[in-house]
């Protein structure tokens, strides 16, 4: 597969998604790319993308994206099971506010829940910050004033293996 046109795709949705991380470079976007759980067409183009993040004492399920053209058709949920089953590392977390998404992580076990462990929380809060701390030097004030305004909007989600997928 063309590594580089996977990342130029990440990059774009980067671009594109205000609830998303702000972008890398290039060659930081390529290392991503090559370990993300990702989902292909029949012509092996990107349709739906996710990554591992690790944090003290959890991993967390992050960048999940939908190729545009691709969104409505339940890609959400097989992108979702195959990003469980890509890692036996628990707790596996994940923050959003998007409503589909919920329905899929909801669907694959996930229950929303509160992150009890101060180290973790901690780790996460610091990625926060980096991450705020990079859109504004990228001068991206969109994104960085609709992750902030609805910060109270994300919730958290774990995975909870005895719960029915
Ligand atoms: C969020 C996102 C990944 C969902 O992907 P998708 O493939 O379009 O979603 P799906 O078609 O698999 O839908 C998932 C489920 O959510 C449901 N759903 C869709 N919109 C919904 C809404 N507004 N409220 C509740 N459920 C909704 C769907 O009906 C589906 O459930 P079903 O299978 O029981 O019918 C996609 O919209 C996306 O890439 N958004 C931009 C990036 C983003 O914001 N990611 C979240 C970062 S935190």
């Amino acid at each position: 597969m063309d590594a580089e046109r996977d990342a130029r795709w990440l990059l774009q949705r980067l671009r594109e998604e205000e609830d998303l991380r702000p972008p890398y470079r290039l060659q930081r976007e390529l290392r991503w790319v090559t370990q993300a759980t990702v989902l292909r067409d029949e012509h092996g183009s990107l349709t739906a993308y996710t990554e591992l993040r690790k944090h003290l004492f959890a991993v967390e399920l992050t960048t999940v994206v939908v190729d545009p053209h691709h969104r409505g058709q339940g890609l959400s949920h097989t992108l979702v099971n195959a990003a469980v089953q890509s890692t036996a590392a628990r707790p596996l977390i994940l923050f959003t506010r998007s409503a589909a998404l919920e329905t899929a992580v909801a669907r694959a076990g996930f229950v929303q829940r509160r992150i009890w462990n101060p180290l973790t929380l901690s780790s996460v809060g610091a990625r926060a910050l980096m991450r705020c701390g990079r859109m504004l030097m990228l001068g991206d004030v969109r994104k960085l004033w609709a992750q902030v305004a609805h910060i109270a909007a994300f919730r958290c989600w774990v995975l909870d293996d005895e719960k029915d997928a």
